[in-house]
């Protein structure tokens, strides 16, 4: 029995073809746009690039959006060969089963669960610093113990009360069962483009071009310098450098950080099962949300590093303190209350994909099958979603602001790595399959593909490598005494009535990260 076994690609479809199973064929290539822009644009932008401009980067975060937007944008290229050669609805972790084998769709997976659930934590943060400052204008202060950035590690101590209680909130619809509906989505991503355009157009009125000199600032030697920091990019300490923030390399660190705010488009593959043309409606799904999503992002940082001078924006609310700082306080509100209407969605759909990660892979019986048992009333994996809402809590109530980013981002970077790797893998494996969408000069493309993730990864702090490294040694770890000597695949056990039936209803889509 190896590591490397894989689940066929002709399973995988068979295992979601049955006839109560499929799903009514209707997106389009717009409905996948419009879901990907919903998904994608929430804290990374609302809050993230307030904090990169001002810590890190100065203007020159205009190039930190474009550096990780070319990578996303190759590893897109390669997320939609993937989704249109095995179009069964499914995430990575899927793909990866059925090509690379199954302790990579494991570490995938693994990392995956990271993306989504730390995800879901740091929108939450993001989400409560904007309802902080809504509440402000109405009057209302939450005692600093309690309100956004406090946690028992930082200065302030406390816990965000208002990020744990959205989570809990969003925790028991989840639980409870609540359909994502196209229609809410759709309302709630006009409103955050709104916003967005809003902050465009209505901050242009305030630029100051004297702000965007220098544009990228001289880079000087971080707080915590004396020659080795925890803080300090790996690339830093691999090259002996002295740890500095600003500068060059300011702006490839920033670049691997406001990466975060692309995280999600790869979230449009997953509906391949839906959709109407798959070959040819999900690579323009997923390159048009992520095209937009970039011009929007570099418009908006131009604009609010334009604002206000980098040394003096807000590392919180950056949008709505920007027009604050320039005495708009109604503007500030608007901006406010839209972003937390739009980052509500973000948070809901990163907490149903990490519930829907780990159903797929205890129904692969990698984890215990016991977790995926489904609710004889709500028809949900509910003992996952329990278990992904009390770990969202923890992490977003608990931790300091800053923390969670850099993890999110080098899970998500280390999937795609081996999605990019996959495609090259696949296409010598199963040379046979149609794929109705190609990545163009393969093996090169996916490999550059490759090649620039890891570079981004090798701009994450120290501290976040050690802290990545726990984590997937934790990961093999189970994987050896448990998923290993489990795996259905091996077995053959049957799923559990409960899970079979709710499979074959359609009640729990197992690969559907959603
Ligand atoms: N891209 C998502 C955000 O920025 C995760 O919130």
């Amino acid at each position: 029995m190896s590591v490397f076994r894989t689940k066929s690609i002709e399973q995988s479809i068979a295992d979601t073809d049955e006839p109560e199973y499929q799903l009514k064929k209707s997106l389009t290539a717009l409905d996948l746009t419009v879901f990907g822009v919903g998904v994608v644009i929430g804290a990374g932008i609302f809050t993230l690039t307030g904090r990169v401009a001002h810590e890190m980067t100065g203007p020159g975060i205009v190039i930190s959006f474009v550096v990780a937007a070319v990578c996303c944008a190759l590893a897109a290229t390669c997320y939609a060969e993937f989704a249109s050669t095995v179009p069964v609805s499914g995430s990575a972790y899927t793909f990866s089963y059925a090509s690379l084998g199954e302790v990579f769709a494991w570490i995938i997976g693994w990392d995956l669960i990271l993306e989504m659930f730390l995800g879901a934590s740091v929108v939450a943060q993001g989400w409560s610093a904007y309802l902080g400052v809504l509440l402000g204008k109405f009057g209302i202060t939450l005692p600093e113990f309690l309100a956004y950035g406090a946690s028992p590690f930082s200065e302030t101590k406390g816990f965000d009360l208002m990020a744990i209680l959205l989570i809990v909130a969003l925790g028991v619809l989840i639980t409870v069962g609540i359909k994502e509906s196209l229609r809410v989505n759709m309302v709630l991503v006009g409103v955050k483009l709104f916003i967005v355009l809003f902050v465009i157009v209505a901050g242009l009125m305030f630029v100051n071009p004297a702000n965007y000199t220098p544009f990228i600032p001289d880079s000087v030697p971080s707080a915590a310098s004396e020659g080795f920091s925890w803080t300090q990019p790996l690339i830093q300490w691999l090259t002996g450098s002295a740890p500095a923030v600003f500068g060059w390399s300011g702006v490839f660190a920033g670049a691997a950080l406001v990466f975060f705010a692309y995280i999600g488009f790869d979230v449009v593959a997953t509906t391949a099962e839906e959709t109407r043309n798959p070959q040819r409606d999900l690579p323009i799904g997923i390159i048009a949300s992520l095209i937009i999503c970039t011009v929007l992002y570099c418009a908006v940082a131009l604009v609010v590093v334009g604002m206000v001078n980098y040394a003096d924006i807000d590392p919180s609310a950056a949008l709505a303190n920007a027009f604050a700082h320039h005495g708009q306080g109604w503007m500030a509100t608007l901006i406010s209350a839209g972003a937390v209407a739009g980052l509500t969605t973000v948070v809901l759909t990163l907490m149903i994909g990490a519930t829907r990660i780990i159903f797929a892979m205890s129904r692969d019986n990698l984890l215990p099958l016991g977790l995926a048992r489904v609710h004889p009333k709500y028809r949900t994996p509910w003992r996952i979603s329990i278990v992904v809402t009390v770990a969202c809590l923890i992490f977003a109530g608990l931790t300091p602001i800053g923390m969670l980013e850099e993890m999110v981002n080098i899970g998500t970077l280390s999937a795609f790595i081996l999605v990019s790797l996959a495609v090259v893998v696949l296409r010598r494996k199963r040379p046979d399959l149609p794929r109705a969408f190609k990545v163009p000069f393969s093996p090169v493309l996916p490999i550059i593909s490759a090649l620039i993730c890891l570079y981004l990864t090798l701009n994450l702090s120290l501290e976040t490598w050690v802290r990545f490294l726990v984590w997937m040694a934790l990961g093999f770890l189970i994987y050896a005494v448990y998923g290993y000597r489990n795996a259905r695949l091996a077995t053959g056990k049957a799923l559990p009535h409960d899970i079979q039936q709710a499979m074959d209803e359609g009640v729990v889509r197992p690969d559907d990260q959603r």
